[in-house]
């Protein structure tokens, strides 16, 4: 039994976007984002509040948020890694952020430069702040399945980090691969020890396709009662912080496998696949995404 609805969580202005090593014009993200919520996606993370030195493609969050905090029909979530970039998020008009903790005490470091135990002190001060201003938190666990540095990570690590988030009042928890290694034998197990900590309702699974594996992922992911699936436009994407790392799983592929197998998503997938090309022309190359492709041809 798979849920009748899933909610796609757009990722791409945000995690596909902070990989691009060319600037991308604000008008352009800004653009972007239009595209994708007219194309019936309801939350598009837009952009990060994050150090502009680490992330400089995400320098122009506030001029992003600006543009679009208003627009109607669509959450737009922003990352926000401490308080500084709560209370600079909020500034700009952000009305739901997100932390991003780590499985991987070695990719904590390298992301935000602190310990796994530093970040979740963090966290607590973000979701305080956030509850003050009844700011919805979404949850992220990186490396839920392996670390670039440590290998494979054990079910347990991730369970204990996704009730952590849960804890402190996160409404959501994505889980992400974020190097894509994970298969569904490996996605199983760490979903199970989740599931017995946090109830599937309250997560989220994140792919990238580092091995083209996202899709059977998400299946899998979906047979165990998830119903929120995190994607990228034209697969863009990447964590800069994550060597080797390719995109997330292309949104438009993940829509067309949920229309075949009768699950709604709200999405229309022929306004989704110009979204992508809107994209995938300003940066000069072609989609990610095999839908794309292949609507491209018929
Ligand atoms: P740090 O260097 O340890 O920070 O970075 P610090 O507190 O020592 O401050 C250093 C400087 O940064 C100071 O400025 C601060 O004001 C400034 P200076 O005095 O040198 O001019 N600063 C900030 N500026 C803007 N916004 C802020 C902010 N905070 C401090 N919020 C920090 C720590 C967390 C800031 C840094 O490591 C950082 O920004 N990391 C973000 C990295 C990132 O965005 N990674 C990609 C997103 S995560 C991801 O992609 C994974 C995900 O997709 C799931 C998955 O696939 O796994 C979510
Ligand atoms: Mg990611």
């Amino acid at each position: 039994d798979i849920p009748k609805f899933v909610k796609m969580v757009e990722v791409g202005p945000r995690d596909g976007l902070q990989n691009e090593k060319n600037i991308v014009p604000t008008s352009v993200k800004v653009e972007l984002i239009r595209r994708l919520v007219s194309s019936g996606l309801t939350v598009v993370e837009a952009t990060s509040f994050v150090s502009p030195k680490w992330v400089p493609q995400l320098a122009d969050a506030k001029d992003v948020m600006k543009a679009v905090h208003n627009m109607e029909d669509a959450r737009l979530p922003v990352l926000t890694p401490n308080l500084k970039g709560f209370e600079a998020a909020v500034a700009a008009g952000a009305k739901e952020v997100a932390v991003f903790a780590s499985a991987s005490d070695s990719f904590s470091k390298s992301n935000i430069n602190c310990s796994i135990e530093e970040s979740l002190v963090r966290y607590r001060a973000v979701c305080a702040a956030a509850k003050e201003l009844s700011v919805p938190v979404r949850g992220y666990v990186s490396c839920a399945v392996g670390c670039p540095v440590e290998g494979a990570i054990p079910p347990s690590k991730v369970a204990y980090v996704a009730k952590e988030l849960y804890n402190m009042g996160c409404f959501e928890i994505s889980l992400a691969d974020t190097i894509g290694v994970g298969t569904p034998g490996t996605v199983v197990p760490m979903l199970e020890a989740v599931t017995e900590v946090v109830p599937a309702g309250k997560l989220a699974v994140h792919f990238h396709d580092t091995y083209g594996q996202s899709l059977p992922n998400i299946l899998v992911s979906l047979q165990m009662g998830i119903s929120t699936v995190d994607s990228s436009v034209a697969g863009l994407g990447g964590c800069p912080y994550a060597k080797g790392a390719s995109g997330n799983v292309a949104t438009e592929d993940v829509v067309y496998m949920l229309n075949g197998l009768g699950v709604k998503t709200n999405v229309d997938l022929a306004k989704l696949k110009l979204a992508g090309d809107f994209i995938s022309d300003h940066l000069g190359r072609q989609s990610g995404s095999k839908t794309a492709i292949a609507l491209g041809r018929v």
